[in-house]
């Protein structure tokens, strides 16, 4: 209010001729008409004083490190000799992914694949809905080893309002928590979206004590990405969650990993991006993702997905090899390569797998 007085105050604006419209006595409305103009006026000078800013000036949109990247160190991602043992045993830990629609199954069956070639002792799980996927999506799905686990549909807060549609779904992935409470319990999970392909071994993220562990996000805003997360199933921590949905703020836009940034916000371990190689890197800084691929863990397939097309239909198996020429194709072949080794891995997925396959 005290700011706005001066102007309220100068001198020639305020002579307004009294009448049944103004009283002297009691609040005028033409003088919270001139001030709200006045508010307007300052905005909009503001906004256009920033645009220029952020147009003209030497505005750096993400952090140096990434933009000047400079290739510094030879040095292991990580010395194996330094994991501590983990107290679980390998059945009490699980790699776990989602289904949520039939248009995922080869996806999932690929990833499966590549983490067996890992030779992990940990369990695969795959959280599915059973209203939605189909019998013969889940047989492709599990074919490599994942072991499927119904799943209720978490609806988003809000019922929505606000959410990339895109991300209808995603909430399920709180349902994380709660693997504790399943018969053969898992007390360590290592959750990887079903657009990523394992390509080493990732069983250290098992030892890490933190509630959650992640690696940062290169293509929105908030701080981790939610499609490689290393938790602790703890069906308490889950209501807690539950219950925290409806109170945390966080843009809405983002779905579930907004909210994972707001509850655990500073109380994450921040993973080296090697375990979320997210494909949208190599656009946005190349030099990051060259020095990255030799280390990489894991590859993430936001942008583009090798498996479905822009349209989120399913692709039928036997066209499957179209889909990811043409994805190789999109954005000026930036992805060729990556697309390329989805393809390589499915193709050794059919190959080993072709008996349980020709079930489905
Ligand atoms: C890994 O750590 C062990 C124990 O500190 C050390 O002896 C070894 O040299 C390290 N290896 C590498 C490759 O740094
Ligand atoms: C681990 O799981 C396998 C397969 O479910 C079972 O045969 C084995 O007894 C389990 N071991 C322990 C120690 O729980």
């Amino acid at each position: 209010m005290r700011f706005w007085a001066p102007f309220a105050r100068k001198p020639g604006y305020m002579r307004l001729p009294a009448g049944p419209l103004y009283d002297a006595g009691s609040p005028a409305p033409y003088k919270s008409l001139y001030k709200t103009a006045c508010v307007a006026l300052v905005v909009l000078v503001l906004s256009i004083a920033l645009n220029c800013y952020l147009l003209f000036s030497n505005h750096e949109r993400w952090p140096a490190a990434f933009e000047d990247f400079q290739q510094l160190k030879d040095y292991p991602l990580l010395n194996r000799s330094l994991v501590p043992t983990s107290i679980y045993h390998p059945n009490e830990t699980a790699f776990v992914t989602t289904l949520y629609s039939d248009s995922y199954a080869p996806a999932v069956a690929a990833l499966g694949h590549s983490l067996r070639k890992t030779n992990t002792p940990a369990r695969l799980l795959v959280l599915y809905f059973p209203d939605t996927v189909s019998q013969k999506a889940l047989c492709v799905a599990t074919a490599s080893g994942f072991v499927p686990q119904p799943v209720a549909r978490i609806a988003p807060p809000d019922d929505g309002r606000g959410m990339n549609p895109h991300f209808a779904d995603q909430y399920t992935k709180l349902a994380l928590w709660t693997l504790d409470a399943l018969p053969a319990p898992v007390r360590a999970a290592v959750y990887l979206d079903a657009d990523t392909l394992a390509l080493g071994a990732l069983d250290e993220l098992f030892a890490q004590p933190y509630a959650l562990a992640a690696a940062p996000d290169v293509y929105f805003s908030t701080d981790v990405n939610a499609g490689v997360l290393a938790l602790h199933p703890d069906t308490a921590l889950h209501a807690a969650m539950r219950g925290a949905l409806a109170l945390a703020r966080f843009p809405r836009e983002y779905a579930e990993q907004a909210f994972l940034n707001s509850f655990f916000a500073a109380d994450m371990l921040r993973l080296p991006l090697a375990y979320n190689g997210n494909i949208a890197l190599k656009k946005r800084a190349p030099r990051v993702w060259a020095a990255l691929r030799a280390q990489m863990r894991v590859i993430h397939y936001t942008d583009t997905k090798p498996f479905i097309s822009h349209s989120w239909k399913e692709v039928p198996l036997d066209r499957l090899h179209e889909r990811v020429r043409a994805a190789g194709r999109e954005n000026g072949g930036i992805f060729k390569e990556e697309m390329d080794y989805w393809e390589v891995v499915w193709r050794d997925t059919l190959a080993t797998y072709s008996d349980h396959l020709s079930q489905c």
